[in-house]
This record gives C-alpha cells, sequence and structure tokens, in this order.
C-alpha cells in the first residue's frame, strides 16, 4: 500500500484506485455471439482455456452446439438470442452486414448486459482494404445507439482470428484497446483480456473514438499482406 492508500484508509476513506486496480471477473459467464465464426472461435477458446464459463451464439443452436463440441473447455452453444440471455458479458462477433439487425433483434435479453463489440466495418477491393464510415460513427456506436439499456464497450478489434484459433500458440502477445462510457464496464473487459496469457487491456477512450480503433484493422491487413504476418499492437509508457 503507498503512503497516501494508507494514510486514506487510516482516515477512514476508500483508498485511490489506480487504472491497474481491475475487478475480478472469473466468475462472469461470457457469451459470444456469432461465435460460430473465426473470430468468435478464437475468442472463445482462448477465454474458456482461461476459466472462463463461455457460450457461443449463432443463429442456428445446431450450428452453435457443434461448434462449441469442438471448441471443448467446457464451452457450451445456443441460439444467439439464449446466448444472450444467458450471459453477463456479450462479444459481438459477427459481419458487420448483419449487425445493425441482429442487435435490434436482441435488444430485451442484451439490456443490463455488458455488451462488447469487435466488428471492424471493412471494405474490400483491389487496393486491399479500407475503413467504411458508418453513420453512427462506428459499429460501436451503432451497437449503443441500438442498445440503450446496454453498457456498450469495444475492443478485441486487433486481434488475429488465426493465431487465437491456433492451439500451438500458448500467448497472445497484444494490447487490446477497450473503449467505452462505462468505467466499470471499460474495467470488466480490460480484465477479461488480462486473462488470456500475453494480453492486456488497456483503456483507450470513449466509443465517439471507436472509428479509428476499428478503421485501423484496415491498416494492420496491409501490415499482414507485405510481411505475411499476424500484427497486433503494444501500447508503450503504460
Ligand atoms: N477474423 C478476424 O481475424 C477478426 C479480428 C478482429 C475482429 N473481427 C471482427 O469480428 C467479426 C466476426 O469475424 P469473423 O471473421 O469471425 O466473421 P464471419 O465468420 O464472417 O462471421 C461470424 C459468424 O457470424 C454469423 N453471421 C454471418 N452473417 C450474419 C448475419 N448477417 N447476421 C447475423 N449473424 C451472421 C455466422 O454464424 P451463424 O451462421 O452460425 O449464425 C458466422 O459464423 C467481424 O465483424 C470482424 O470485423 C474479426
Amino acid at each position: 500500500m503507498s503512503t497516501s492508500d494508507a494514510a486514506s484508509a487510516a482516515a477512514g476513506a476508500t483508498p485511490a484506485r489506480t487504472p491497474f486496480d481491475l475487478p475480478d471477473v472469473s466468475g462472469l459467464v461470457v457469451g459470444v455471439l456469432g461465435g460460430t465464426g473465426p473470430q468468435g472461435r478464437g475468442l472463445a477458446y482462448r477465454l474458456a482455456k482461461a476459466g472462463q464459463r463461455v457460450v457461443v451464439g449463432s443463429r442456428s443452436a445446431e450450428r452453435a452446439a457443434a461448434a462449441a463440441a469442438e471448441l471443448g473447455h467446457g464451452v457450451e452453444g445456443a441460439d444467439n438470442a439464449s446466448t444472450a440471455a444467458r450471459a453477463d458479458v456479450v462479444i459481438v462477433a459477427v459481419p458487420w452486414e448483419g449487425h445493425g439487425e441482429l442487435l435490434a433483434a436482441l435488444r430485451a435479453e442484451l439490456a443490463g448486459k455488458i455488451v462488447v463489440d469487435c466488428v471492424n466495418p471493412l471494405g474490400f477491393d483491389k487496393q486491399g482494404a479500407y475503413a467504411l464510415k458508418p453513420e453512427e460513427g462506428s459499429a460501436a456506436q451503432q451497437a449503443a445507439a441500438l442498445l440503450p439499456e446496454s453498457r456498450v464497450t469495444a475492443a478485441f478489434h486487433h486481434l488475429s482470428a488465426v493465431l487465437l484459433e491456433d492451439r500451438e500458440v500458448e500467448e497472445i502477445d497484444i494490447d487490446v484497446l477497450v473503449l467505452g462510457e462505462d468505467r466499470a464496464a471499460t474495467d470488466t473487459v480490460q480484465a477479461l483480456a488480462d486473462r488470456i496469457p500475453g494480453m492486456r487491456g488497456v483503456f483507450a477512450g470513449r466509443l465517439r473514438n471507436a472509428h479509428q480503433v476499428e478503421s485501423l484493422v484496415a491498416n494492420l491487413i496491409s501490415v499482414n499482406r507485405r510481411y505475411k504476418a499476424h500484427a497486433g499492437l503494444r501500447i508503450t509508457d503504460v
């Protein structure tokens, strides 16, 4: 305990929290919408392997059950609505094209939940990947607009699903930028990222700045193509 913490504890005040004090999230259930795709499967695998209870969702309960069986580590499968209803924290891992429609349909199930949007609205042409410009500003802001009763955050955009799914890879060397309006929610998502070996959650601002984070994936795809890599990011001096 630092001198100032000791002084405030002695005075009966709550010790000052630092950005590195994160909650214990080990008891939370994580749901993954679109958990049958590479990104959803990869996150489900890593979190479940770290001891988290995970439910993968799908538009088809059968596809979800099949994906869960392949993932192992206690992962369960359900349709997207049941996944949302059962989870405390819900990761959205569907393509941008289906994002708005799916979230609008799950508004009731997602009420009160922490929603983690990892969707990157990108276009692809002969020159490679480029960032789309969602009307609401970003995928995360679209989620927040559609889910006013949820605690919407944005994270996990820069991960390579190939690395996440590769069972030979023990550690994922990356910082996960976490954005949101609700500090307790972003702390929870940072703590979830921290459970995965090699990964670290870093608070990176409010949702109005999610567009750059989502768009940066177009740059990472260019890096990956040029260097035949699975590039990630590290934030220095934090
Ligand atoms: N792949 C990566 O490396 C990576 C990295 C970071 C972030 N992301 C983001 O994560 C999201 C998922 O990526 P992915 O590569 O896993 O995508 P994906 O395989 O194309 O889609 C994931 C799952 O979403 C469901 N889905 C497909 N179309 C849908 C629609 N119109 N409405 C509702 N659900 C639909 C499908 O599951 P069911 O058919 O079983 O419902 C599919 O298995 C994307 O938004 C991407 O930008 C991906």
